[in-house]
């Protein structure tokens, strides 16, 4: 209930609405302006050649490193000083992998609007806030009877990052960024099940019908027809409402995500996962699809 309470008033703050409008289309253009290298290093970023959102990967460095600093900082309080070395070390590389999390974290946060964007941007203010202290914390420890106040900034910054921690998990596990939704509980066909006549697809228009309760897209190029979920994996737009290129290729009308229709495989990110993809026969003048196996 608590934790309703925290989320309800964090979706109340107007700031972090307005700060979101001002920050995200700046990082979308600067994405925009590097063109086909711009959009390659976005999609890394992503992770769409991971199959797997990057971000929640890298955030384990700083969040282990500094989990280890706490530990050796404690041991140092407890009068143990050959473990200050190591304490510094683990602050150091959290400090690189704060880097990496914060530049993924940021492109990730490209693809939200609303709620998740509020959650997200208030979770990327409080890792910079924890990095800031950790940075300081190093600083200090190298500086003359400075260190039992660089190891409270650590301390500091270690309950502000499970406090950012906590948002990330939110948008995961309630929120559901990041996750595949394409993943439903419905059963996908299986065995072959009818779903259009085929004189009504025409060439080059996309369609969306319904295998069983599933969405399914469909696109006549060349003659040959290509079907894959019409749910979009990454946030589950409506593929059939986006647009056809060239290719075989559809874009996403939410936020961009570019799949071929000939395997569902990622084209450009935001999306990392691919959409499932079916077989297509032609029995009777009936289209019928299956998922692939
Ligand atoms: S729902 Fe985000 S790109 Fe499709």
């Amino acid at each position: 209930m608590n934790q309703k309470i925290a989320i309800d008033f964090i979706e109340k703050q107007d700031w972090l609405g307005e700060a979101g409008d001002a920050i995200q289309p700046v990082v979308i253009k600067a994405f925009e302006a590097g063109g086909e290298t711009g959009q390659k290093i976005k999609n890394f970023l992503h992770g769409t050649w991971l199959g797997h959102p990057l971000h929640p990967v890298i955030t384990d460095v700083p969040i282990g490193a500094w989990t280890v600093a706490a530990v050796l900082d404690g041991l140092e309080l407890a009068g143990k000083n050959k473990y200050k070395a190591g304490a510094d070390a683990a602050i150091a590389l959290g400090l690189a992998g704060a880097v990496g999390s914060a530049v993924t974290g940021l492109t990730d946060w490209t693809g939200t609007t609303k709620k998740k964007r509020k959650i997200g941007l208030l979770h990327g203010i409080l890792n910079l806030s924890a990095t800031a202290l950790y940075a300081t914390s190093l600083v200090l420890r190298n500086c003359k009877g400075s260190r039992n106040r660089a190891i409270t900034l650590a301390m500091l910054g270690y309950g502000v990052t499970g406090i950012a921690a906590y948002l990330g998990g939110h948008l995961v596990y309630s929120e559901q960024l990041g996750v595949d939704h394409t993943a439903t509980s419905e059963e996908y066909p299986m065995e072959f099940v009818v779903v259009l006549p085929e004189n009504e697809l025409i060439e080059n228009k996309m369609r969306c019908v319904k295998a069983g309760a599933i969405p399914v897209l469909l696109v006549r190029e060349n003659g040959n027809i290509f079907a894959i979920a019409n749910t979009c994996s990454h946030l589950g737009g409506p593929l059939s409402e986006g647009e056809l290129l060239d290719d075989c290729r559809v874009k996403c009308p939410w936020h961009g995500s570019v799949f071929s229709m000939q395997d569902g495989s990622v084209v450009d990110g935001p999306a990392t996962e691919s959409q499932p993809k079916f077989d297509v026969r032609i029995n009777n003048g009936q289209i019928e699809v299956r998922r692939a196996k």
